[in-house]
This record gives C-alpha cells, sequence and structure tokens, in this order.
C-alpha cells in the first residue's frame, strides 16, 4: 500500500482523477474496515482536490449519519426526506447541485457552501451510504467529478 499519494500539479481535474483512481484502489485493496476505507478515501480526495468539505453520511435507523470527513464540522443527521444527500438517497442517483441556493431543501451545514455533489453508494442493491462534496465556488463540479467519484464508489463497494 502507497504511504503517500502523487498528485500531478495541474488543475485539470480529468487528469488528477485519472492518477489518483489507481491509487485509492490499492489503498483499500484488502481492506475490510469501513471506517478506516472511508477515511482514507476522504482524506485522498481533500489532498487532491482540496475541496471544502468532503466525507460521508451513513444509512442507520432511518437517517443519514455523519461519517468520516475533511473539513469544518457538519450536521451529524440527515432524514431521508431531507437536503441534497436526502435527494441522493431517495433517488439512488448522483446529484450535482450548480447553487445550493436553488435546491429546495437544501441543508446549509456552513454557508460557505455554494455548490455540491452527492454520490449513492450501494450495498446489496440498497443506498448503504452517500459521498458528499461541497465546494465554496459556486457550479464547482462537472461530468468528470460524477465520472471519477462515481468510479472511485464503485472500488469502495467491492470492499463492503
Ligand atoms: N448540504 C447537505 C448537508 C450535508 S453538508 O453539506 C456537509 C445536504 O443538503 O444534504
Amino acid at each position: 500500500m502507497a504511504e503517500t499519494l502523487s498528485i500531478p500539479t495541474t488543475t485539470d481535474r480529468k487528469e488528477i482523477y485519472d492518477t489518483l483512481i489507481p491509487q485509492i484502489a490499492s489503498l483499500i485493496d484488502g481492506e475490510t474496515d469501513l471506517i478506516a476505507n472511508l477515511a482514507n478515501i476522504a482524506g485522498a480526495l481533500k489532498q487532491a482536490f482540496d475541496f471544502f468539505w468532503v466525507g460521508f453520511y451513513l444509512t442507520k435507523n432511518n437517517q443519514l449519519v455523519l461519517g468520516p470527513f475533511q473539513g469544518p464540522i457538519a450536521c451529524t443527521r440527515i432524514d431521508f426526506d431531507k437536503g441534497v444527500c436526502g435527494y441522493c438517497y431517495r433517488t439512488q442517483v448522483t446529484v450535482l447541485v450548480p447553487d445550493v441556493e436553488q435546491f429546495p431543501g437544501h441543508i446549509a451545514c456552513s454557508s460557505d457552501s455554494k455548490s455540491e455533489i452527492v454520490v449513492p453508494i450501494f450495498k446489496d442493491g440498497q443506498v448503504f451510504s452517500v459521498l458528499d462534496v461541497d465546494s465554496d465556488q459556486l457550479n464547482d463540479f462537472s461530468e468528470v467529478d460524477k465520472e471519477g467519484l462515481e468510479q472511485i464508489m464503485r472500488l469502495l463497494e467491492k470492499t463492503l
């Protein structure tokens, strides 16, 4: 397992995802501990992209409960019918929000958060968790992020 990440010095996110994805694959390969893998993925994404906030919410007792993350403190529990995370849980697809103020029901854990992407993670055909990434810039996420983050979540699912 690599102990340091190698990240290209570029602002081209596609290039960063292409370099990062095989490193995340080897980072979590053979590790079955959920918290260890979620923590390292959150750390790797923070280090590679310096996202404002990146972390996981886990489904527990009919709510989404905060898991490993990097960034400022965040809301601990989100009901399935609330927020972008709840919307992702219900629709089971990646949700891209270019402007959080335009998303009805968005939960503002931080007033600095301007755009957001939430990716579902599946186990046994059900949404097990969601990856939430927040930016302090408007319209900061694109199809490149969707594809890159979904690929990483497919790697994570293999360890579940
Ligand atoms: N904005 C999210 C809540 C989680 S925080 O952003 C970390 C939402 O609307 O579900």
